[in-house]
């Protein structure tokens, strides 16, 4: 064989096939075999949170897992948060409370977001920072990524 393992992977509810070499990272799978670059790499080795992805619902940096080992499961990237050209609640709340400037995080915490405000649906403001502690952000500050998170809540909860 020529060192390539198969993988079927289901990402944003498309199902993909590839031959994959074993030491090819999640976060260069989706961005180079799949051409979803929404997944950002910033420091590759688990520290930013800026390929923060969903697997079977699970926020997971994509830097630090292989492709081969997400084999059979779903994952979700920002790409699929929108439908149909309208935004998720939470890419709204941040873009109506101004909670990103170059946007490089954004695609990260949006991800952490998902399955933080499933679990926390009304959360309190050290909740959120707390939630969002393990994204580096380089230009907000936080302040208003905070108020989009809370804004976020308010209207998945209404
Ligand atoms: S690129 Fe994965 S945590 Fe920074
Ligand atoms: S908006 Fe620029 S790094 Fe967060």
């Amino acid at each position: 064989m020529n060192g390539q393992c198969p993988i079927a992977v289901t990402v944003n509810g498309t199902r993909h096939e590839r031959s994959v070499e074993p030491r090819l990272l999640l976060s260069d799978f989706l961005r180079h075999e799949l051409g979803l670059t929404g997944t950002h790499v910033g420091c590759e080795h688990g520290v930013c949170g800026a390929c923060t992805v969903l697997v079977d619902g699970a926020a997971v940096r994509a830097c630090l897992i292989f492709a081969v080992q997400v084999d059979g499961q779903q994952v979700e990237t920002v790409e699929g948060l929108a439908s149909e050209g309208i935004l998720h609640p939470i890419q709204q709340a941040f873009h109506d409370a101004h909670g990103l400037q170059c946007g490089f995080c954004t695609p990260g915490i949006l991800m952490t977001l998902v399955p933080f405000l499933k679990e926390h649906p009304a959360p309190d403001e050290r909740e959120i920072r707390e939630a969002i502690s393990g994204n580096l952000c380089r230009c907000t500050g936080y302040a208003n990524i905070v108020k989009a998170v809370a804004l976020a809540a308010a209207r998945l909860s209404a």
